[in-house]
This record gives structure tokens, C-alpha cells and sequence, in this order.
């Protein structure tokens, strides 16, 4: 499945597209208050560094596209994750995915992955990512909508 758009061509956005699988992680998420779609892609794929990312989701079969915060590495507070994971936490949205094919598009690095002392650090860090995702995808969402009300638009537009 394909990311749907040109968010690659937008200067100052990452635009890096993945897509997979949703398997099942370790069910520690929801646990944590913010539970995460685990995509499994195709082998080979070659993942961006690990990190915390906005991102924008398509889940096939649906005709939205949904905000999201995205993890990627092996999770590094705890001992018992050994392969990189890409884990994105889809903004509202409360529905089962497992099984479902979706498509990403990374937008914007937010930080690095960190091994946390302690759960509650994990948690205060993981709400603070979560918003700062929120609104830089809210800030996008106004910007393109300026540049597709702008008078050049309307003109290209034949208005
Ligand atoms: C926005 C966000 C930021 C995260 N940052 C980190 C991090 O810095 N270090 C870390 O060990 N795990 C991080 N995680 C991953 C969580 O540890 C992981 O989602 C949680 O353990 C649930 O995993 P599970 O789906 O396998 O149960 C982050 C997850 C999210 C959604």
C-alpha cells in the first residue's frame, strides 16, 4: 500500500513514506496510556534513524488520513526488545488494527529515542512528544489550507 499525495515534495518535511503490516508488540502500550500501532514492513526495507517522529497515517480501506506520533528504535527502557520497531500512536483514535495494511509519511523528527530511569519519565515524555506532534500537524493543516486559499492558488486554479 502506498502513502496517497506529495507530502515528499514539501520542502522542510521529511516525507519519508512507510508501510506494513499491524502486528502485535508486547501490549505494553495501552498500559502506558498511549497505545501503538506496531508496523511490520516488508523485509529489507530500510528504516530512517531511530527516533520520535509527527507523522501522517492511511489505513487501507479508510478515506481519512489520521495524525500520529511515531517511534522508532528498539525501545531502549526496557531490556527485552532486540529488533528495531516502528510503534505509532494514531491521535483520537481508539479501534483494532492488527492485521491491517497501513502506509505513513514521516514528517518532522521530534527527538531522539532515550532510555528512560523510570515508567513515569517514559510517560511525561512520551504526552510532551504527543502534543508537540499535535500541534505541528495542526499548524501544517492551516498552513496548506492558506497556501490553497492564496490569491496565486485561485488564480492557477482559474478562479
Ligand atoms: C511518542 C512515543 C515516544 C516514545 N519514546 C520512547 C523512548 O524515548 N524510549 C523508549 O524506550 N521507548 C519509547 N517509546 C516506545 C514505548 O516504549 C512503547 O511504545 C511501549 O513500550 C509499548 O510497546 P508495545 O506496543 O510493544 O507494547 C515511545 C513511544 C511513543 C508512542
Amino acid at each position: 500500500m502506498d502513502f496517497p499525495g506529495h507530502l515528499d515534495s514539501i520542502p522542510g518535511l521529511l516525507g519519508i513514506r512507510l508501510a506494513g503490516t499491524v502486528v502485535h508488540g508486547d501490549k505494553r502500550g495501552r498500559k502506558l496510556g498511549f497505545p501503538t500501532a506496531n508496523i511490520a514492513s516488508p523485509p529489507g526495507t530500510e528504516l530512517p534513524p531511530d527516533g520520535v517522529y509527527s507523522c501522517l497515517v492511511s489505513i487501507a480501506g479508510r478515506p481519512a488520513l489520521f495524525g500520529a506520533t511515531a517511534s522508532i528504535g528498539n525501545n531502549p527502557t526496557f531490556d527485552d526488545v532486540f529488533e528495531r520497531r516502528v510503534e505509532i500512536y494514531i491521535h483520537d483514535f481508539d479501534d483494532q488494527l492488527y492485521g491491517q495494511e497501513i502506509a505513513i509519511c514521516l514528517l518532522s523528527q521530534l527527538r531522539e529515542m532515550r532510555r528512560f530511569s523510570g515508567l513515569e519519565d517514559l510517560i511525561g515524555q512520551t504526552a510532551a512528544d504527543v502534543e508537540r506532534s499535535r500541534t505541528l500537524l495542526r499548524d501544517l493543516g492551516l498552513i496548506c489550507m492558506a497556501v490553497a486559499l492564496s490569491p496565486a492558488a485561485r488564480l492557477a486554479a482559474g478562479e
